[in-house]
């Protein structure tokens, strides 16, 4: 395995932003993860897991110690076990995709395959080993309602081990793999359960609305039309990696959408004129009385406009939640530090209005 040096990472992030990683290494298999970790082991350097880098700002210093890209492939499809097609459900099926694969491909072999439950996560940037570590969710589904398997290895007692979906902690945007293990497991290899014939999650009121449109008899779309039709919402709001498009050199949603007390959520709806938009906060009794609130919202409401600029940073021009690398010319070349400098106007101007203090999402590296 080869390990190189002062490799740049800016092009292996969708930001296109940060240094150099002092060391770098790609593992295409486990071995190579096992190999790789523990030369950075025996050097005493930290370490740093690199997936398709889409929910990733780099500092310009970049990272003194190992970036190991995980660049395992490979996808393999098996019946489910405890298969309910004797009950007259339709049976199920195992993908099981290595954690190196570009999720949109999944998705779209999937959809070719009429599996349904990742229909909703088409054009959706990174990889299959990102999913659970930040439960990517978007436009009705999580992929912690499909994940049946986490295969991983343990950096604190080298070791593959496997986690079931009720053992990763899922949770909006969270898992155990950010939160309480943050840092302890490399991803390897995802097993999804999805339904053959199965119908698609219909939930969302924005693509149930842009489906029922180009639908006019009322059946039910199938899910490559579900899926063409995520990646257009996706693309208008310059959330689709475009080749030329400067509304996608972003993390996607830099903020997550807050979730916070019915109360508060009615004393801001009760100062705003028009419906202010609101989601469900998800199940679990931490979220009892509380309801998530839309964060792109509370920014234009604070008086950011899309397009805004500071430096080298700007609020997308197609979503106020997206903070995108603009640079001079529209081309790029925004640091880390000016991105910090708008995402900190945004936090402190919302929270002074609002009383809401965003969280952003992005992984931060190298601070
Ligand atoms: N809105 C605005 N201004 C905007 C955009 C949206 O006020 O510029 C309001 C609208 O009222 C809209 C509501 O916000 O109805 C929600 O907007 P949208 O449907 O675009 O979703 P979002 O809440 O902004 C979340 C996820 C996205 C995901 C979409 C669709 C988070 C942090 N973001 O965005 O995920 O694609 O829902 O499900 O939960 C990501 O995490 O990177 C991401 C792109």
């Amino acid at each position: 395995m080869r390990i190189k040096e002062y490799e740049p990472l800016a092009p292996l992030t969708t930001f296109g932003i940060g240094g150099v990683a002092r060391w770098f290494a790609e593992a295409a298999s486990e071995e190579e993860v096992v190999e790789a970790t523990a030369w950075a082991r025996e050097r005493g350097l930290p370490l740093f897991v690199l997936g398709g880098g889409s929910n990733l700002l780099i500092s310009s210093v970049g990272f003194n110690g190992l970036v190991l890209r995980v660049a395992l492939r490979g996808i393999t499809v098996a019946g489910a076990p405890h298969n309910a097609e004797s009950s007259g459900q339709p049976a199920e099926r195992i993908y099981q995709a290595a954690a190196g694969e570009p999720w949109d491909s999944l998705v779209e072999r999937a959809v070719r395959e009429n599996c349904a439950g990742i229909e909703c996560l088409a054009g959706i940037p990174g990889t299959v080993g990102g999913t659970p570590v930040q439960n990517v969710g978007a436009y009705g589904q999580e992929v912690a309602s499909v994940i049946e398997r986490v295969r991983a290895f343990d950096l604190r007692e080298p070791g593959f081990v496997e986690f079931t979906a009720s053992e990763c902690g899922f949770a909006y945007r969270r898992s155990r793999f950010n939160s309480a293990d943050r840092g302890r497991f490399i991803v390897t290899r995802v097993d999804y359960r999805l339904t053959p014939g199965g119908a698609p999650t219909l939930r969302y009121g924005e693509l149930e609305r842009a489906l029922s449109e180009s639908r006019r008899d009322g059946s039910l779309p199938s899910l490559t039309e579900v899926a063409a039709s995520v990646r257009r919402i996706r693309r208008a709001k310059g959330m689709l990696i475009v080749e030329g498009d400067p509304d996608c050199r972003s993390a996607g949603s830099f903020f997550k959408n807050p979730v916070i007390r019915e109360e508060l959520f009615q004393e801001i709806a009760s100062r705003s004129s028009g419906a202010v938009p609101r989601f469900p906060a998800g199940p679990g009794a931490e979220n009892a009385g509380r309801v998530k609130i839309s964060a792109a919202w509370l920014i234009e409401q604070a008086g950011f406009q899309k397009g805004y600029r500071l430096g080298n940073a700007a609020i997308s021009s197609r979503h106020a939640l997206a903070l995108v690398n603009i640079g001079p010319d529209g081309r790029g070349g925004a640091t880390a530090a000016e991105i910090l400098a708008l995402a900190g106007q945004i936090v402190a101007r919302v929270e002074a209005r609002f009383g809401v203090r965003l969280e952003m999402e992005p992984e931060m590296v190298g601070f």
